[in-house]
């Protein structure tokens, strides 16, 4: 078992009893620091130094020792996955992502391959391991990968977009369609986050960013069942000699409506976002660790107003089975201070 000098997290996921609650931050690994800022524009581009693993691994870094944050989560994108099934992208400044290329027939799916994470991601899993290396144990390293639907947003509608009207359509109109490329994601997410915890990340994190755009019944058919297959998948993963069983954190923002049914997954822990009622989400979720959910906007507050904002989330949550985050990943224009008080506060109160 690998020694690490803080395993809060790791504790909390597993429902075990910790001094206090950990908390680290959705999106902490740029946007906000200026150092970041500083080794991006070193890189040339937000791709140059995603793929350059030893400044992926000083970035991933940085929050851990500017903000305290009790885990890193490794500095990628969740679209490294299309790029490696053979839909590259781009990101354009200020606009976010784009796919040149998208995909809308069979055709275009038996196109793609399933992807290699040592041929096709390696640089990610080089950063893991300089990451690891570099960390030396000072707190657990967390991967990542988007949920198969939220990727497939992107895969068919090739940029970001308030309503993936392009993909709903989809859904509805060619569930053939849909579900063949759903699966091929799948397969490759699986293969991807396999690789991750083999290069050393100690729990992985499943971002269904864009669940809240289906009805109920499209997210049973859609969403659902492909999150459940990697759950199961890392579940069954023989463990390696770092971690005897890496705990998987669901995060499905929006699903209010299918709390219970993430709840049943073979995962150790539910992302919430601050929409979801806590005590709610604690009915309907009980055996698991909650992770949420503050409102990121409460950061633009005074110290005063965030400090009292923590004291409400953790009495709500309660000392155990809970783990400090905000409601989504933090907004770029936050001051680094406001985001030291979240921190802080969580470390002071939740004692
Ligand atoms: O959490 C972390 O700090 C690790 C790094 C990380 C990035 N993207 C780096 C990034 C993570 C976990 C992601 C996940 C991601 N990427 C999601 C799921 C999480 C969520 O917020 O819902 C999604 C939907 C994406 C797709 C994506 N990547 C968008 C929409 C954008 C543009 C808007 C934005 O977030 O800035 C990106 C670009 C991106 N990914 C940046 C970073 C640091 C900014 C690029 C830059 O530096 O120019």
């Amino acid at each position: 078992m690998e020694s690490l000098q803080n395993d809060l997290l790791l504790r909390a996921a597993l429902g075990q009893k910790t001094e206090r609650t950990p908390v680290w931050m959705m999106r902490q690994a740029g946007r906000i620091l200026a150092e970041y800022r500083a080794v991006r524009q070193k890189a040339g581009s937000f791709i140059q130094l995603a793929t350059t693993p030893e400044l992926a691994a000083e970035v991933t870094i940085q929050p851990v020792d500017l903000l305290g944050v009790d885990a890193a989560i490794i500095f990628s994108d969740i679209l490294v996955v299309p790029e490696a099934m053979g839909l590259p992208y781009e990101m354009e400044e200020k606009r976010g992502p784009i796919f040149p290329k998208t995909v809308h027939t069979l055709q275009d799916v038996a196109q793609l391959r399933v992807a290699d994470p040592e041929a096709d991601l390696g640089y990610v899993l080089e950063a893991i391991k300089i990451t690891k290396r570099e960390l030396n144990g000072r707190v657990p390293l967390i991967g990542f990968a988007g949920a198969p639907f939220t990727i497939f947003c992107y895969m068919t509608e090739g940029k970001g977009s308030k309503t993936f009207s392009v993909a709903k359509k989809a859904l509805y109109t060619d569930p053939e369609f849909s579900h063949q490329l759903l699966q091929k994601i799948t397969d490759s997410t699986i293969a991807y986050l396999k690789a991750q915890i083999a290069a050393g990340a100690n729990l992985v994190q499943i971002f269904d960013s864009w669940a809240g755009i289906l009805s109920p019944d499209q997210y049973y058919e859609f969403s659902l069942p492909y999150i459940r297959q990697i759950c199961d998948a890392i579940a069954q993963t023989p463990p390696n000699v770092a971690v005897p069983q890496t705990p998987v954190t669901v995060f499905a923002k929006g699903a209010f409506f299918a709390r219970h049914e993430i709840g049943q997954l073979n995962c150790a822990v539910v992302g919430l976002d601050w929409n979801m009622d806590i005590a709610e989400s604690r009915a309907l979720i009980p055996s698991k660790t909650l992770q949420g959910n503050l409102d990121p906007c409460v950061l633009y507050g005074s110290y005063k107003q965030i400090e009292a904002e923590v004291k409400k989330m953790l009495n709500a949550f309660g000392p155990e089975r809970h783990i400090a985050n905000l409601g989504h990943g933090v907004y770029p224009d936050t001051d680094p201070d406001k985001v030291r008080c979240f921190i802080d506060a969580v470390k002071a109160y939740s004692v």
